[in-house]
């Protein structure tokens, strides 16, 4: 998650029994590589101490609305760290801070940075049900959306004062996830965008079937990517344990055939087309209805080809983009290449397969681009969402350059 890496993400913590999530929250935003400054309520104290923030974030946090930066007198905390902040998130924010930052006020550390900051403000509302619905806290969180604030909604479920409804504080994933999504250039906008994952399974009997080992965290990575960066996404998948992307379509498919007909259907709307799925060529000819027995010491079993839904695809491409993979265990250049042209693709992603950090189940890839033009790009190793960034940074610059070719 390049997005976040070394930038300054200030974290406000408010008094409310969700600020445990928040220590999560902080080392997730660590994990990914961000300088993270704590700004707590005085009130949040009594939830968690501020030593846990500090040595996880490796910051002094900043409580008071005098904390100085360094010696130099002129330099306050709060108006130092809203100069350098790339994002404030506010989770726990309770109808409190809420209220506060609706109508201007700024009385401690948080809310007077709130109004120092010019970064992105994300605001994690997180209180009693009837708190959350009451009118007043509705009418301030609209005020926020009005003033460009991004509001989380919170989950609904059994909240700690014993109610049941909305007002949970979001999982620090999904916060993170939204984060990224608010942080993401929107240079998808508008763009329909069709993505295949994961394997097919053609059964051979109702209870086995021929597969292969994708996980699906290749189409995944890039359907969840195009998605922060404002693409409407359908996602057709075969079986993973994957969950669902936010906001995408989601159609899970089993075999290949399946995974044709969803294809077909959704292709009309498509301006990107991107088959990272791992189709299944052959499906059994005559497939058994019941279990077959142990009773043979040898069976033959008959397969037929399955329709290549990419090359067919690439029949009926007009002016989308189309994206395919190619999985190799050899040859890589030469055999990606051969799909390019007779699939008729914008670009193949060549990957290596057969080791353990590329390709099917891992989460890094080790891919090459090749593109129509005889132009290719190789990379090092990398994580799979790493790789989906970079192949839709190349997908919008070939879009934006035949739109200006046209
Ligand atoms: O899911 P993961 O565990 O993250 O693994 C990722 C991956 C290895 C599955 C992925 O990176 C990948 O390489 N996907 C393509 C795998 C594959 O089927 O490659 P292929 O060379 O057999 O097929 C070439 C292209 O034709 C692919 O875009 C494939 O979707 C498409 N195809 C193939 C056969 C078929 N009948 N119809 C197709 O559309």
């Amino acid at each position: 998650m390049k997005l976040i890496e070394n930038k300054n993400i200030l974290l406000g913590v408010c008094g409310g029994i969700a600020a445990y999530k928040s220590v999560e929250l902080l080392r997730l935003l660590k994990r990914h590589g961000a300088n993270v400054k704590v700004f707590m309520t005085e009130n949040s104290e009594a939830f968690v101490g501020r030593l846990t923030f500090e040595a996880l974030s490796g910051q002094p946090v900043c409580s008071s609305l005098f904390e100085k930066v360094g010696s130099r007198s002129e330099h306050i905390g709060h108006i130092d760290w809203a100069e350098k902040a790339d994002a404030l998130v506010i989770a726990p924010a309770t109808a409190n801070i809420i209220g506060k930052i609706a109508n201007g006020i700024a009385d401690d550390a948080l809310s007077t940075l709130v109004l120092a900051v010019t970064s992105p403000v994300i605001i994690c509302p997180s209180m009693n049900t009837n708190m959350y619905r009451n009118r007043a806290l509705q009418r301030n969180l609209d005020r926020l959306r009005q003033d460009g604030l991004f509001v989380i909604e919170p989950e609904s479920g059994e909240l700690a004062c014993g109610t049941s409804g909305p007002g949970r504080l979001p999982e620090p994933e999904y916060i993170l996830d939204r984060l990224l999504f608010r942080l993401s250039p929107k240079d998808l906008k508008d763009k329909n965008i069709l993505v295949t994952a994961g394997p097919t399974q053609e059964y051979i009997d109702p209870v086995r079937f021929l597969s292969n080992p994708s996980s699906g965290k290749m189409g995944y990575s890039i359907a969840r990517a195009a998605e922060k960066r404002g693409g409407r996404v359908v996602l057709v998948t075969g079986p993973t344990s994957l969950s669902d992307p936010l906001n995408a379509t989601v159609i899970r498919v089993g075999s290949a055939e399946d995974m044709a007909i969803a294809v077909f259907e959704h292709m009309e709307h498509a301006d990107i087309i991107i088959k990272a799925a791992a189709v299944s060529d052959y499906r059994p000819v005559d497939p058994c209805q019941q279990k077959i027995k142990k009773e043979k010491d040898e069976i033959v079993l008959s397969l037929q080809k399955n329709q290549d839904i990419l090359e067919e695809l690439g029949r009926r491409k007009e002016n989308r983009l189309l994206v395919g993979f190619a999985a190799e265990t050899e040859n890589l250049e030469k055999n990606s290449v051969d799909k390019l042209v007779r699939k008729n693709l914008d670009i193949i992603v060549g990957n290596l397969v057969g080791r353990p950090s590329s390709g099917f189940g891992s989460d890094s890839n080790k891919v090459t681009f090749f593109y129509k033009d005889g132009t290719t790009e190789s990379f090092p190793e990398m994580g799979k969402d790493e790789v989906a960034d970079i192949l839709l940074d190349r997908i919008v610059t070939m879009v934006r350059y035949r739109l200006s070719d046209n």
